[in-house]
């Protein structure tokens, strides 16, 4: 057997890779069904991936955008793959993001994180900023979380 293909790998990918994902998972039990975000294709946007056994498990969209004034990278899209989830490739997916970006000279990301997946982003060493509230797109509990990279 080959360890190499085997073994987890971070990947860039297309904007539009990241869709099927986006659509199963995000996107399954939301009114809106829309899986195209603006945001994709600003300047500097990097979609990333986690191919395990050839096979895309989660995908993350990170885009360059201010925090507070702040220089800063908005993660957008974080999905692993029903199937795949609790084995650690989401995590594994944002650490490896958080250390491209901070190689990139990234000192800040921010997310708009649902409530569901909170506990996952505090233990990655975000924080809650501010009270929790409503996305307009999902209608889900959100709050807004940031991570230092300096
Ligand atoms: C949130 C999400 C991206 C996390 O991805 P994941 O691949 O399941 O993440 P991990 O496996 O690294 O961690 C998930 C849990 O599995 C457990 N876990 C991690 N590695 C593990 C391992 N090797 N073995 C067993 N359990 C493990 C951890 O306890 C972790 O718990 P936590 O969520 O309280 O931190 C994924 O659950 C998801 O796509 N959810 C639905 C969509 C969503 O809410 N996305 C976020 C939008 S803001």
């Amino acid at each position: 057997m080959n360890d190499a293909v085997r073994d987890p790998a971070i990947i860039e990918l297309a904007a539009e890779q990241t869709h099927p994902l986006r659509l199963a998972v995000l996107r399954f039990d939301t009114v809106t069904k829309d899986v195209v975000f603006p945001e994709d294709t600003w300047p500097g946007a990097r979609h990333l991936g986690m191919l395990v056994d050839n096979e895309l498990v989660a995908v993350s969209t990170w885009v360059p955008r201010p925090h507070h004034d702040q220089p800063a990278v908005q993660l957008r899209g974080m999905a692993t793959s029903r199937a795949a989830q609790g084995h650690g490739h989401g995590g594994a997916l944002l650490e490896g993001g958080c250390e491209r970006m901070a190689a990139a000279g990234t000192t800040l990301v921010w997310a708009r994180a649902r409530d569901a997946a909170l506990e996952f982003y505090l233990r990655h060493g975000f924080e809650v900023e501010g009270d929790g509230f409503i996305d307009q797109n999902t209608q889900l509990p959100h709050h807004l979380i940031v991570r230092s990279l300096a």
